[in-house]
């Protein structure tokens, strides 16, 4: 099928907790380099947060904090649509329709539910439970293409291509009869960040790295000072041998392989080049190498960070400004919508 629809990317992170290292080198940096490439929308996605308990002061905070991460990192409100989901309706009218169009079975399969709902599962939010839905809608709303994500949100980005099919079948006849086309909504690609950039806890070089860690010392902040970092990196988990010189060594050995792909990814060099350099080597010589450069990509960003945290209302404002282009957007996609579905417009 060839597709009638302009390249479009969209992707969001949940205002919970502080951006880590991991958000950076494993997201971050593929949607500032999508920017010169992409029409991009980068939402804060507040409405997700909210399937679990949130402290409303610590949200709201939350939400400055990430979108001033966004901005820091390099995310540019001149050229991408930087805006929080809340501000824009259309996100929750849409996701109601699609709660119509997605089948309870297809949900029933969402592994990451099961996960985080446990075995308390008769006592969670419905909304944890659609939260799949709403991913699918944020997508849509917007007709977007391609949705960079990491590869625990594969299978919600397959449940909203299964959305997006359905509609189009379930509302085939009234999408012809309107003059939509063909079909309506594009179905959306994953673009699976690389493996090379999957950073794993500092604690456990076999689970990512993550902002609900209990371990403050199992992720490296934004907004750690040079010594915490310093100090972080100092104390990760090692093991007691060398560093190898070629790749093939670091097979079994998770922590390892997660400090020089940090390393790499710091530094723009290759797996090969930083073991030809640090190879036989003690890890605290390594170590120290890592840190300096893990400050030196930092700094700039904390220090950028807590420039805009310091003016809250221009965080604020660009926010604002970002959610009123994305309502130009998913406005009008929306009342086609109704028309399609057969609901009536307002005047
Ligand atoms: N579920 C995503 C996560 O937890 C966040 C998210 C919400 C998202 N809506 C989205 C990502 C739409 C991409 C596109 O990481």
């Amino acid at each position: 099928m060839t597709t009638p629809f302009a390249p479009r990317v969209f992707s969001g992170m949940q205002p919970t907790g502080n951006l880590h290292l991991g958000n950076y080198l494993g997201a971050m940096v593929n949607w500032i380099a999508m920017q010169s490439t992409h029409q991009c929308i980068y939402c804060v996605v507040d409405l997700h947060a909210i399937t679990v308990a949130q402290d409303p002061v610590a949200l709201r905070r939350a939400i400055i904090e990430v979108t001033a991460a966004y901005l820091a990192c390099g995310l540019d409100p001149k050229q991408s649509i930087i805006f929080n989901q809340s501000q824009v309706a259309e996100h929750a009218e849409l996701a109601w329709i699609f709660n119509c169009v997605a089948r309870l079975g297809w949900l029933n399969r969402m592994t990451q539910f099961k996960e985080k709902a446990g075995k308390d599962r008769e006592n969670v939010a419905v909304g944890l439970y659609a939260y799949p839905v709403l991913m699918a809608a944020d997508i849509l709303v917007y007709k977007a293409t391609h949705v960079p994500v990491g590869d625990d949100q594969k299978q919600h980005l397959e449940l909203s291509r299964d959305i997006a099919q359905k509609f189009n079948m379930d509302f085939a006849g009234s999408i012809a009869s309107h003059g939509f086309g063909e079909v309506f909504f594009p179905l959306p690609e994953p673009m699976i960040t690389g493996p090379a950039t999957r950073v794993m806890s500092l604690r456990d070089g076999t689970k990512k790295m993550s902002k609900s860690d209990v371990s403050d010392y199992s992720r490296i902040n934004l907004t750690d000072s040079p010594e915490a970092i310093a100090q972080k990196i100092r104390k990760a988990k090692t093991d007691p041998e060398p560093l190898p010189s070629e790749e093939k060594g670091l097979a079994g050995r998770a922590e390892a392989e997660n400090l020089v792909g940090i390393y790499a990814a710091l530094t723009g060099a290759d797996v090969s080049s930083v073991l030809g350099e640090f190879g036989g080597g003690q890890f605290s010589r390594f170590k120290t190498a890592l840190a300096d450069a893990a400050v030196a990509r930092l700094s700039p960003i904390s220090a950028d960070m807590r420039r805009w945290l310091d003016d809250e209302g221009a965080v604020e404002a660009v926010l604002a400004e970002g959610s009123a282009r994305a309502r130009a957007i998913a406005a009008p996609v929306m009342r086609e919508v109704r028309d399609i579905v057969g609901l009536l417009r307002s005047r």
